[in-house]
């Protein structure tokens, strides 16, 4: 197998699971048809510059600009903190368990750059846990506050936490250079006080939605500074790039894992799970997640018709969820699809080690390596599935290198828009998250949102006629 991964769907065909559930050779004919054309409308939208973020593993002048500051950062930063959410979060998160070991932040002999933190919720427990620890290496830690509107209430309150532990310990001047904002480059009102206060910036791109993100600055500053090659991760994506550009459908990976989901989403099977049998990969299940759910869960199609359409995202992780989730995924409705990744190489070998002389029943395990359990028990939950016809596909991955991961990357992001045009939906919006960021705004009182206050009130106040 090559650095390339790869994507696997020979088990939803009707070969492998029959034709009352798998696809057909005429349903995939009918399939490439409509892709074909969608995808060829799709790289016209590009070059017109409608969906920018299929650009951003080219915009040397923004990695550039990420590299001198990650080489600004490198002696002076121990702890690195992402203060953010949603797109401004997740694939950071993502990228640093895939591509760092899992003990990066406790072991300094493990550790290739800065340790990172990532808040991206605004529960006072855990940021006080953590401000007690980082209080005696504030000047030793970089906050990045990332927020493309700068308009995020969570966001927005971890920042003033944060600004006055800097003013109140290390000064202004402390301050400016503990804090680095990543946003809008004209909008909002963080960028208002990066201006007034005159902090290092990077730009979130314009176009480009939280979800769709993390190949800007918003992923790459955090990924340089705790030492990940992000050379190699957009050279990843960029490789993607040409094979999710191709207009056949059986050449191009984002447009057959489009295709094969909206299918089966109109067959009934409204659950995509996605598993990965390897930890390095789990958060990408929870980057995945946001990404399909605010790009494919619209009211309304493009022609305005209300069509309340999406296929709903679960994460499960191999092979801890076999002992959560599978007795459902076999025996329950048959209304879901599987992406397994599946990794060969792992980052360490790990040897079983010899049964003891009282249980030779253990033997079958001794001497094979750890992997080999994993790889094994993914390829016997995947058959296992198949017996009850649940539509399996796999990413095959070689071996998790920021090459691969930047492919993943790109071929999610590509198969999200491919399917939101399938759906005919705006996949690039999120009305439905508005009126929520709103009510929050009402609640704490914040002025122009009177109106939607007076709305809430039935709310606030419990019933206590329905309390036992
Ligand atoms: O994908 C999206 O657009 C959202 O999930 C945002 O990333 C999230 O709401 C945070 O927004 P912002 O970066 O503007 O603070």
């Amino acid at each position: 197998m090559s650095e390339q991964i790869k994507l696997y769907y020979k088990n939803v065909t009707a070969d492998i699971i029959g034709p009352e559930h798998g696809i057909t050779a005429e349903q995939f004919n009918l399939l490439a048809e409509k892709t074909t054309v969608l995808v060829a409308q799709l790289n016209k939208q590009r070059k017109q510059g409608k969906t920018p973020y299929r650009d951003l593993p080219y915009n040397q002048a923004a990695i550039n600009k990420v590299k001198t500051l990650a080489a600004a950062l490198k002696d002076g930063c121990d702890n690195f903190v992402v203060l953010g959410i949603g797109g401004s979060a997740l694939g950071n998160i993502a990228l640093q368990t895939a591509l760092n070991p899992y003990m990066h932040n406790l072991d300094d002999k493990q550790r290739k750059g800065a340790r990172l933190f990532v808040f991206d919720n605004v529960d006072p427990a855990q940021l006080s846990s953590f401000l007690e620890w980082a209080s005696d290496r504030l000047d030793r830690t970089i906050f990045n506050v990332i927020s493309k509107s700068g308009e995020t209430a969570e966001t927005a309150a971890q920042f003033l936490i944060v600004r006055k532990i800097l003013f109140d310990r290390l000064g202004p001047a402390g301050f400016k250079n503990q804090i680095i904002a990543t946003t809008d480059l004209a909008g909002g009102t963080l960028r208002k006080t990066v201006n007034e206060a005159g902090l290092r910036n990077l730009e979130v791109p314009q176009g480009v939605g939280g979800r769709f993100s993390v190949l800007s600055a918003v992923g790459l500053l955090s990924a340089a500074v705790c030492g990940i090659d992000i050379d190699g991760l957009l050279a990843g994506a960029r490789d993607m790039d040409k094979r999710v550009s191709d207009t056949d459908l059986f050449a191009n990976p984002a447009a057959i894992n489009a295709a094969i989901n909206y299918h089966y989403y109109n067959r009934g099977r409204r659950i995509s799970v996605m598993m990965p049998y390897c930890y390095a990969l789990k958060d990408f299940a929870d980057w995945y997640r946001q990404l399909w759910a605010e790009s494919l869960g619209k009211a309304n199609d493009l022609a305005g018709n209300e069509v309340h359409i999406g296929p709903t995202p679960v994460k499960a992780l191999g092979t801890t969820d076999q002992h959560s989730q599978v007795q459902l995924y076999r025996e329950g409705p048959n209304d879901k699809i599987f992406t397994f990744l599946q990794v060969e190489n792992f980052a360490a070998k790990l040897p079983i080690g010899p049964a003891p002389e009282g249980a030779p029943e253990l033997g079958y395990l001794a001497g094979a390596d750890l992997s080999q359990l994993l790889n094994s028990e993914k390829i016997a939950t995947e058959y296992a599935l198949l017996q009850d016809k649940r539509p399996c596909l796999t990413v095959l991955f070689e071996r998790v290198s920021p090459y691969a991961v930047g492919q993943f990357i790109y071929l999610f992001e590509v198969t999200t828009s491919i399917a939101g045009a399938l759906f005919n939906i705006n996949t690039y919006d999120q009305p439905a998250v508005e009126l929520g960021k709103e009510a929050t705004f009402a609640l704490m009182g914040r002025k122009e949102f009177e109106q939607i206050a007076q709305k809430i009130l039935p709310y606030v106040e419990i019933d206590q006629n329905y309390i036992v």
